[in-house]
């Protein structure tokens, strides 16, 4: 069967075709077009809802015409319609949905609105030759550790498509923390990257510095590690930003002017402890939770499985404490928002749900999916 998947629920518009085959369980990515809007929202220093929902409009046709080219497919192959249900920005899911439920409707083919969160979780499955299978007794039971713009979650999945949310975060996400570091350093938008990479600067040119005072007062920056040793998995990332805040606005304060000569150097070193203190809370709490669960498999999802330091360090710590855990992370180019992802999710909705004869939970016909920007993750 051949799925073709758009994603629209933030700031990326993305169309993916995908032929399953349901005897083999076996995926096959055909296309997958992302166009970013990321320059766009830069300017405001964050996404503007009504904004993207803008550009969405504008790049949905083409970002189709392309896929399909691709992919070598036209829309009377398609099988089944899927689309990111939620959750996410009202205007960006609107323009998907909507976009979704014509296809759907002229070319009477069924339609599935995909939980965003099942999409990253399932962006891990995605392999280099672009053919995968979700295997359940390989992979399963898995924690996966959620760590997106929106979400910071950890979540224990008995089998695939089943979700029990074993702890969050209590106020911001991983990743906004991240964006709200970079802006009150005023390094730009979206911060994740730019954090990351100011984090490694520091370590090329710490050893460079010769001046010791200088180099005691970069190394002794210190932030917390909020609710790291709290009995339960959840996160909090607020008080950390916080932290950063207020030992920024008291540094530039200082008339030192060891610090104002070396302001940039001083951007790296914040950046670096805090880069630090936010993998090592998420690294300690996957830890215990996988001490707690025994799961076969930890996956990481979401944009900031993007990161270098929080990829090398969960994989290390799974190499050295569970030496029965795999460790699964997705490609670089699926860490992002990506319709391949909502696609595979849906190929193994579809699949079960059919299994089940539960078609009617299929419940998305172009008449009754309406996007949610609150849409929970339901388990089957
Ligand atoms: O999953 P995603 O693309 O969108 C949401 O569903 O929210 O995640 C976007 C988030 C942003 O906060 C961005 O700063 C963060 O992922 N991010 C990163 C990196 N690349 C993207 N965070 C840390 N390190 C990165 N390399
Ligand atoms: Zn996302």
């Amino acid at each position: 069967m051949i799925i073709l998947a758009i994603e629209t629920s933030c700031d990326e518009t993305s169309i993916a075709l995908l032929e399953g085959n349901e005897q083999t369980r076996e995926v096959k990515l055909l296309s997958n077009i992302v166009s970013s809007q990321v320059k766009i929202h830069a300017k405001w220093g964050g996404v503007v809802p009504d904004l993207a929902a803008r550009e969405h409009l504008k790049n949905i046709i083409p970002v189709l015409e392309k896929s399909l080219l691709e992919s070598k497919k036209t829309l009377l192959d398609v099988n089944l319609f899927t689309v990111t249900k939620g959750p996410g920005l009202i205007p960006a899911l609107l323009i998907g949905t909507n976009f979704a439920k014509t296809l759907s409707y002229l070319y009477k083919k069924p339609l599935l609105g995909i939980h965003h969160i099942e999409g990253h979780i399932f962006a891990n499955f995605i392999g280099e030759s672009s053919k995968f299978k979700v295997q359940s007794s390989k992979y399963f039971p898995m924690i996966a550790l959620v760590v997106s713009g929106g979400h910071t979650q950890l979540i224990y999945m008995e089998r695939p498509l089943s979700y029990k949310i074993i702890g969050e975060t209590q106020d911001d996400a991983a990743g906004e923390a991240f964006d709200k570091v970079a802006k009150l350093l005023k390094l730009g938008y979206p911060g994740g990257p730019v954090v990351s990479t100011r984090a490694d600067n520091y370590l090329k040119n710490i050893k460079s510095v010769n001046d010791k005072k200088l180099r005691e007062k970069l190394e002794n920056i210190l932030f917390p590690r909020p609710m790291l040793t709290s009995n339960n998995f959840d996160f909090s990332f607020s008080g950390l930003k916080t932290a950063v805040l207020y030992f920024y606005q008291d540094l530039i304060k200082l008339k030192d002017p060891s610090i104002s000569q070396n302001r940039e150097l001083f951007k790296d070193a914040i950046c670096y402890q805090f880069q630090r203190a936010a993998t090592e809370v998420l690294i300690t709490k996957t830890l215990k939770a996988a001490k707690k669960y025994q799961p076969k498999t930890i996956a990481l999802a979401g944009g900031v499985a993007a990161n270098k330091k929080l990829r090398d360090d969960l994989g290390e710590m799974i190499k050295n404490n569970l030496r029965n855990t795999q460790f699964l992370i997705p490609h670089l180019q699926y860490c992002g928002d990506n319709a391949a992802m909502i696609g595979a999710a849906a190929f193994y909705r579809y699949l079960t749900h059919g299994k089940a004869h539960h078609a009617i939970e299929l419940d998305n016909t172009w008449e009754t999916l309406e996007a949610d920007a609150n849409f929970k993750l339901a388990s089957i």
